[in-house]
């Protein structure tokens, strides 16, 4: 018996271990103490989130309250901009829950925000199809435009850029994501474009940029090029 154990210990110290490179993120998945970011940092939700927070909560049901800790992250991110951890403890204590668990769903998924975020939070797409359709031009385009890299935000608290994967719009890449906005079919200018509006203020129309409707073929549609048979079509007569 110890003679095998010996043998397994030898063969795993004789194998090669091959790692892969670290893969990195804009995120923080640890907390550290930060000026905005620590135990003194209030958060409360409003009167207005608290009842959306208790409608959500009804939502699942009794004994999987647990359920609603992903829609009250969301609803605290959105409240504060990002995600404090005294926010974290908001959502823990709504869900009468230990932190902890409240600390291994905000830092697993990567859309919560663990640092302060700009006002405009602008995610770009590099996956593949992206990337084969110049994703590369819209990242450069934008840190060039708001004087930025990936992973940081402007010294007036405006932008926030990140580099993200597929954000499923393949079949409008280039794009990227504003906020809850998706932005399609992106040249340089049309990116140029959209962040001098939002630099002014204004919002500019979502969707395509390529005069598409959505991600139907460029040339126009080559099916479904009718109208829509109502209600019942098909169905037999005994059945209507
Ligand atoms: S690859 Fe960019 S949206 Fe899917």
């Amino acid at each position: 018996m110890l003679s095998n154990l010996r043998k397994i210990g030898q063969n795993l110290l004789r194998r090669s271990i091959n790692t892969s490179s670290i893969a990195c993120s804009d995120n923080l998945f640890v907390h550290r103490d930060t000026p905005e970011d620590n135990l003194d940092v209030n958060f409360q939700f409003t009167s207005d989130n608290l009842k959306k927070a208790e409608a959500i909560i009804a939502n699942y049901p009794k004994g999987h309250e647990r359920a609603a800790m992903i829609p009250l992250l969301d609803l605290a991110q959105r409240q504060h901009g990002w995600l404090p951890i005294s926010a974290m403890h908001a959502v823990a204590d709504l869900l009468k829950l230990p932190k902890m668990r409240v600390y291994e769903v905000a830092t697993f998924y990567t859309m919560f925000m663990r640092k302060p975020t700009g006002k405009y939070h602008i995610q770009v797409c590099t996956t593949t199809p992206c990337w084969l359709r110049g994703s590369d031009c819209v990242v450069e385009t934008v840190t060039k435009e708001l004087g930025i890299k990936v992973g940081e935000t402007t010294k007036d608290m405006m932008f926030t850029l990140s580099e993200v994967e597929c954000l499923g719009a393949c079949a409008n890449a280039p794009m990227m994501q504003v906020n809850d906005d998706y932005y399609e079919d992106l040249t340089e200018n049309d990116v140029k474009d959209i962040l001098s509006c939002l630099k002014e203020g204004k919002l500019p129309p979502p969707g395509p940029r390529s005069g598409r409707h959505a991600a139907e073929p460029i040339t126009g549609l080559t099916s479904l090029t009718s109208e829509p048979p109502g209600p019942g079509f098909g169905l037999q007569d005994a059945l209507k």
